[in-house]
C-alpha cells in the first residue's frame, strides 16, 4: 500500500471508545486494539499477544492495562507485559508495538510512522462536534474499495455534477467551471465562488446570493470544508478572493471528512457535517445528514464498482483529464514523502 506512515490517521470518533471495552481496527494493514483505560486516556497497542498471537482486542482493560483473555498475560500501555501468570519472571522480549494517540476536534487519531517522529502540531485542523460554533453529526462508511480512490473522489468536485445529481443537485457548474487549486505543504486547497446563484432555501424568495466554499484536502486523507452565503456582489467586490465566513448571511456549514485505509482494499470514511450555530439548529443537522448518507452512498456505488474494474484490469493506465490537477497534487506529495520515508527506512 502506497500511504504515509509518518501521519495522524483517524482510528474512531471518540465517542466510539467505551471505557473499559476493546476496540479492534486496521489501519494501513496493521491490527490495532484501542481502549479507554480508568484513567480515561486512550491507549492503541498492536492487536497481537507476544505470547500466541491471540486479538489483544478480546482482552479486559483493568485498570489502564489491557489483559490477554487468552492465557492472561497483562500488558501496560506502553505495550510491555507486566504480568505472565505462572511465572515470575518476565523476559525482556515480552513487548508488544506501542502507538501514538492523539484526542482532538472529537476524533481519536493514532500515528502510524515513526514514535519519535509523532509531533501532534501535524494533526490536521478538523472541526469536531465538541467545537461550540456547529451543530454536528457525524458517522462512518466502511467501503470495499481502496483509501486511495475515496482520497481521488474527494479531490475532484467534479463529480458531484454527476454522482450527486439526485442528492446535492449541484447542476452543471462543479463539471464546467475549474476550481481555483492552491497547493499546500501537507495538501491541496480548493475554492470556488458561484455569483448570484438563487436562495435555494426559500425558492420563493427573490433573494440572490453568491455562494462561496473551500476546503483543504490534508495528509493522510482529512478533508476540511467551510461553506456559506454572501450578498450578491461579494465576490465581485473581493476579487474573487477568499470572503471573512462572520459576513456570511445565510447557510454557513462545516465538514470534516477522514478517510482511513484499513487493508489493500478496504478503508473507513468518517465524517460530521452541520450549519453554523448561527445559521442554522438540529432539525436543520437532522437533514443534513439524510442528505449526506443519500450522496455518500452514490460515492460509493461509484468507488466501489470503480474498484471492482481497476481490480479486473491489472496494468490498466488512467487518461488524466484538467479537473484532475488536484488529484495528481495530492499524489505526487503522498508518493515523495513514501519515497523519503523509504529512504529514512521508517
Ligand atoms: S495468547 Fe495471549 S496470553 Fe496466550
Ligand atoms: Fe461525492
Amino acid at each position: 500500500m502506497t500511504y504515509v506512515r509518518n501521519c495522524w490517521y483517524v482510528a474512531a470518533w471518540d465517542s466510539e471508545l467505551a471505557q473499559g471495552q476493546p476496540m479492534a481496527m486496521q489501519i494501513v494493514g496493521e491490527r490495532i486494539v484501542l481502549w479507554r483505560g480508568d484513567d480515561a486516556a486512550i491507549h492503541a497497542l498492536e492487536d497481537r499477544c507476544v505470547h500466541r498471537l491471540a486479538p489483544l482486542s478480546l482482552g479486559r482493560c483493568e485498570g489502564a492495562n489491557l489483559r490477554c483473555m487468552y492465557h492472561g498475560l497483562l500488558f501496560g500501555p506502553d505495550g510491555g507485559v507486566l504480568e505472565i501468570p505462572g511465572q515470575d519472571k518476565v523476559p525482556p522480549q515480552a513487548k508488544v508495538r506501542a502507538y501514538p494517540v492523539a484526542v482532538r476536534h472529537s476524533w481519536v487519531w493514532v500515528w502510524m510512522g515513526d514514535p519519535a517522529q509523532a509531533d501532534e502540531a501535524l494533526i490536521p485542523p478538523a472541526v469536531g462536534y465538541d467545537d461550540g460554533r456547529f451543530i454536528l453529526g457525524h458517522g462512518h462508511l466502511d467501503y470495499a474499495a481502496e483509501a486511495r480512490l475515496i482520497c481521488d473522489n474527494l479531490l475532484d468536485f467534479s463529480h458531484l455534477t454527476y454522482v450527486h445529481a439526485a442528492s446535492f443537485q449541484a447542476g452543471p457548474t462543479f463539471a464546467e467551471r475549474l476550481p481555483e487549486i492552491t497547493p499546500l505543504d501537507r495538501g491541496v486547497r480548493f475554492s470556488r465562488w458561484s455569483q448570484n446563484v438563487p436562495n435555494i432555501r426559500d425558492p420563493n424568495s427573490a433573494e440572490r446570493f453568491d455562494n462561496y466554499m473551500t476546503y483543504d484536502f490534508l495528509l493522510p486523507g482529512v478533508l476540511l470544508m467551510e461553506s456559506a452565503s454572501f450578498t450578491a456582489g461579494t465576490a465581485a467586490s473581493l476579487d474573487f478572493g477568499p470572503p471573512d465566513f462572520d459576513t456570511a448571511i445565510a447557510g454557513r456549514n462545516f465538514t470534516s471528512q477522514a478517510v482511513t485505509p484499513l487493508t489493500e482494499g478496504t478503508a473507513r470514511y468518517f465524517f460530521n457535517w452541520g450549519p453554523h450555530r448561527d445559521h442554522g439548529d438540529e432539525a436543520m443537522r437532522d437533514g443534513m445528514m439524510q442528505l449526506a448518507a443519500m450522496a455518500f452512498g452514490e460515492d460509493k456505488v461509484m468507488i466501489e464498482a470503480q474498484s471492482r474494474v481497476i481490480a479486473g484490469s491489472p496494468g490498466q493506465a488512467i487518461m488524466p483529464i484538467a479537473h484532475d490537477r488536484g488529484v495528481t497534487l495530492f499524489n505526487r506529495l503522498v508518493e515523495r514523502l513514501v519515497r523519503e520515508e523509504g529512504r529514512a527506512g521508517t
